[in-house]
């Protein structure tokens, strides 16, 4: 068995990249920084006996999922879990943004994730066999005043994930969605909001993969990690409309 980890170089993916070598799954990981992975890659065939291919690859140019379909085809890997976790996000307000690395968020966190999905999706329907796990985030169940453009990607990865589960069920192929609230890692750096006090409430990255990993071997939908969070995504369902909006720009301001 062989998974796919997009956004492998550090949180999240990194710490999903553990959770599969524990499990005694082989691996290909994706990310720009091919140092991270290489080191990490070396401490799981050490620690773990899996086999681990390193691919370098920015996501977020347009055709970047094509090419590395057709990479791992080259190669004759047969992926049977494919996991979409890279993605970033950016705070400010959208009008003074910068339009470059918004459309790089909606190339990473939509364009590839959806390529890939297609491209993996369609294969492993043909062997009635595999696994989507796609990253959203509890982003998903609100508006969200300056992260507008992050906040909108990650309710296209939620509603895609849940429409395409159903489609590929009667197929074998099992499509599942992550949905974390905050959680320590280098998102926020990333985002332009600074590091999270590690000492914080949030969880870990490697506490949200261990979970993920444990949702996913129970074959549910959909995953929001920690009772905070779910209370909050319920919340924000049924409060009405204008108050959430609200809320979230007072609280993101
Ligand atoms: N941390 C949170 O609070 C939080 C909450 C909800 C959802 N999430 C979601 O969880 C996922 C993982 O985020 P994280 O928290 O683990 O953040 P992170 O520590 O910043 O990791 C992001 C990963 O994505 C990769 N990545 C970024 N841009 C890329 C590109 N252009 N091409 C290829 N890979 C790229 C990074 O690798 P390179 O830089 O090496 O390319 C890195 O491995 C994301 O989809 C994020 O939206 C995070």
């Amino acid at each position: 068995m062989i998974a796919l980890i997009t956004g492998a170089s550090a949180g999240i993916g990194k710490e999903l990249a553990t959770e599969f070598a524990k499990d005694k799954i082989d691996l290909v990981l994706v990310a720009r920084r091919e140092e991270n992975m290489l080191k990490h890659a070396l401490f799981l065939e050490t620690t773990y006996s899996v086999k681990v291919t390193v691919i370098p690859a920015d996501l977020a140019v347009p055709n970047s999922a094509e090419k590395l379909y057709d990479e791992i085809h080259k190669r004759d890997i047969k992926i049977n879990f494919l996991i979409n976790n890279a993605g970033f996000g950016d705070h400010g307000e959208f009008v003074d943004s910068d339009l470059a690395k918004q459309e790089e968020m909606i190339n990473l966190n939509i364009l590839t994730l959806t390529k890939l999905t297609r491209l993996f999706g369609a294969d492993m329907k043909l062997r009635n066999q595999g696994t989507i796990l796609n990253v959203a985030s509890d982003a998903a169940f609100r508006p969200g005043p300056m992260m507008s453009v992050y906040f909108a990607t990650k309710h296209y990865v939620l509603a895609f994930s849940e429409a395409i589960a159903e489609e590929l069920r009667p197929y074998g192929v099992y499509v599942c969605t992550l949905c974390p609230g905050s959680t320590q890692s280098e998102f926020g750096e990333m985002a332009g909001f600074g590091k999270l006090d590690p000492d914080s409430s949030n969880p870990t990255s490697a506490e949200v993969a261990a979970f993920a990993f444990r949702q996913m071997k129970k074959k549910k939908v959909v995953f929001i990690h920690g009772l905070k969070i779910k209370l909050r995504a319920f919340l924000t369902r049924v409060m009405p409309k204008g108050l959430v909006r609200r809320w979230v720009y007072s609280q993101m301001t």
